[in-house]
């Protein structure tokens, strides 16, 4: 193919790219999303605070005017996020207990019936583990409810979209470590004990270089009985971007369960990461090295 999604297509899989709905007036930014990707996440507008910034009152127009326009060009979407200890709107930030656990749970029911049949996978629950090497949950106010609240959000999203795939996504998840290996017991007790999930999403936003057992961790999750997507991919700039863009395809392309990959943004100044130049194009919307390994990778 000629360009990411299609080329990813030919290979069974979708190519997408976080995009904001404040930059869709850009038409350099708009007419690269359109002629490369073939799918597409929210880079804020589905969060809690963006969705609910008051309880009960639901606030789409931002994340629609994202879903329409990817879905009236026959793209997925990946919905992001229902649950998160970041990106809270205030009055969750301030509540505890079983009241927090009711709102989170109306949330998830809200949102995701709100976008029922629109969404190919959802990214349930966000960064729940935390980073203290002996894989924990992470502590946020979410999992001060109970350690069920992972299971009940994942069922409430069930039930409010069927049709949707379920992910449970992560950073410093891309290796076999104690974070990961944390996830991975979630998930195998999960399906074990009939929780419905479907997916796990690893974000991927690394420096110069990508984990050796990036494959093999990917891979032991797809053994689990779930797909796997990278999801929020960017790499620092550095004399190996373009090889280790490459190495993240060549991955993904190795584990038949890998059914996409997304890029955390389009532009290099468009990215959340300053000055790192982690992506695809340049600030004027060029190919960089690393969109050409990519795409003859795929
Ligand atoms: C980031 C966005 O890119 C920024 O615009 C925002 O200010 C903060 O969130 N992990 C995630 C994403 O799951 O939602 C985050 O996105 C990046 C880290």
């Amino acid at each position: 193919g000629t360009t990411l999604g299609q080329s990813a297509a030919e290979r069974g899989r979708y190519f997408g790219a976080a995009i904001a709905a404040g930059r869709m007036s850009d038409s350099t930014y708009l007419g690269i999303f359109n002629r490369e990707f073939n799918s597409v996440t929210a880079e804020n507008e589905m969060k809690w605070d963006a969705t609910e910034p008051n309880q009960g009152q639901f606030s789409y127009a931002n994340g629609d005017r994202i879903v329409n326009h990817a879905i009236s060009r026959g793209m997925k979407v990946r919905g992001h996020a229902l649950l998160w200890h970041a990106q809270q709107p205030g009055w969750a930030q301030n509540m505890s207990g079983q009241s927090l656990r009711n709102a989170a749970i109306n949330h998830v029911t809200r949102v995701a019936s709100y976008y029922r049949g629109k969404i190919h996978s959802w990214d349930v629950v966000n960064e729940a583990f935390a980073d203290d090497g002996r894989g924990s949950r992470r502590d946020s106010n979410l999992q001060r409810t109970g350690n069920d609240w992972i299971e009940a959000a994942f069922r409430a999203a069930r039930s409010a979209d069927p049709g949707a795939k379920l992910c449970y996504n992560d950073y410093n998840t891309d290796s076999i470590n104690a974070k990961s290996t944390g996830v991975y017991n979630m998930v195998r007790d999960f399906k074990a004990r009939g929780v419905p999930i479907d997916c796990v999403g690893f974000q991927s936003h690394f420096g110069t270089t990508i984990p050796s057992d990036y494959r093999a961790n990917l891979q032991r999750f797809a053994d689990l009985g779930v797909d796997v997507q990278i999801t929020e991919l960017d790499i620092e700039q550095g004399s190996n971007q373009a090889n280790a863009y490459r190495q993240v395809v060549e991955a993904c392309l190795a584990v038949s369960r890998c059914t996409g990959i997304t890029v955390w943004g389009i532009r290099d100044t468009d990215s959340w990461r300053g000055g790192a130049n982690p992506l695809l194009f340049d600030g004027s919307g060029n190919k960089k090295a690393a969109y050409t390994a990519t795409l003859n990778a795929l």
